[in-house]
């Protein structure tokens, strides 16, 4: 017995196939039909289309909620079960958060104070980096990345005080505007490392403290930066004598000349 394919019979045409299976056209509302279901696959092409190429202020279209949306309170938010009206709460008083006990002082602060609270006067500022923390290539990375970024915009990147914020406040001659001190001088060579460790977390006269944004461990990594700094450049005249002689270093850093 001898199949189709073993005959090497041509694979009839379509008007072939018509024809011999005597196949009678379509009623014209299949056609109909059709025509309507093709055309309405266009719709949601179309839709796309267009959705990629409007922008629009309405949030996406959301499917799936998941846990994306909850009740909550926001930071700052009103909440009706407090006296006080609010939802942030304050901390219970005599409660310490983990990591936020001082007992290391000379770590956390970079200086020791008589009663051992933050609140009362430095006695002694630590001298040199804290024993827990050795100044290896590590850390020194970790301070070069971290005053590029919260230092260098107003201390410039070799700490000469010229940083392109400190340049755009010269530029606009902002008549209030203390320039960010040049941390190559002599004056700041001699300070302890507590004191600019301190210096970073309360900021100083007109700079602002960075105790919230920079951790302790990057605060002494920035302190360590700032020394291999002061080993590899000069010494930076200070502000008072560059501001009458006029050096050509003072054209070229800004920020010492008031
Ligand atoms: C917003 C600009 C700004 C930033 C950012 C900034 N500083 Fe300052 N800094 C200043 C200004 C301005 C002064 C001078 C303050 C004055 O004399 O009133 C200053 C002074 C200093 C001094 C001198 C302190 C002294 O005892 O005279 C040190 C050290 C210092 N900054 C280190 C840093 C370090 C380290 C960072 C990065 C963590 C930093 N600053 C970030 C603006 C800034």
């Amino acid at each position: 017995m001898s199949t189709y394919q073993e005959e090497r019979i041509p694979f009839p045409s379509p008007w072939r196939l018509v024809k011999e299976l005597r196949l009678r056209r379509p009623p014209w509302w299949l056609v109909a039909l059709l025509l309507l279901v093709v055309i309405g696959t266009w719709i949601p092409l179309t839709l796309i289309y267009q959705a990629r190429q409007q922008t629009s202020r309405l949030p996406r279209i959301h499917f799936f909620h998941d846990m994306d949306h909850q009740p909550k309170f926001g930071p700052q938010a009103a909440h009706p079960w407090y006296v006080d009206g609010r939802s942030m709460r304050q901390p219970i008083e005599g409660t310490i958060a983990r990591g936020m006990l001082e007992h290391d002082q000379e770590y956390l602060l970079g200086y020791v104070t008589l009663d051992g609270t933050r609140a009362s006067s430095p006695t002694r500022f630590v001298a040199t980096l804290p024993e827990r923390l050795s100044a290896d290539s590590n850390l020194l990375n970790r301070g070069r990345e971290r005053f590029g970024i919260y230092c260098a915009p107003c201390h410039g990147v070799e700490g000469a005080g010229n940083g392109p914020i400190n340049q755009a406040a010269m530029a606009l001659k902002e008549g209030k505007w203390v320039a960010a001190t040049n941390l190559m001088t002599q004056m700041i060579r001699e300070r302890t490392d507590g004191q600019l460790f301190q210096a970073i977390s309360d900021g100083v006269r007109s700079m602002p403290s960075y105790r919230s944004q920079i951790s302790v461990r990057d605060r002494w990594a920035i302190v360590a930066f700032v020394r291999e700094l002061q080993q590899t450049l000069p010494v930076a005249a200070e502000p008072q004598e560059a501001s009458s002689t006029a050096s050509a270093s003072a054209s070229t850093t800004p920020a010492t000349v008031p």
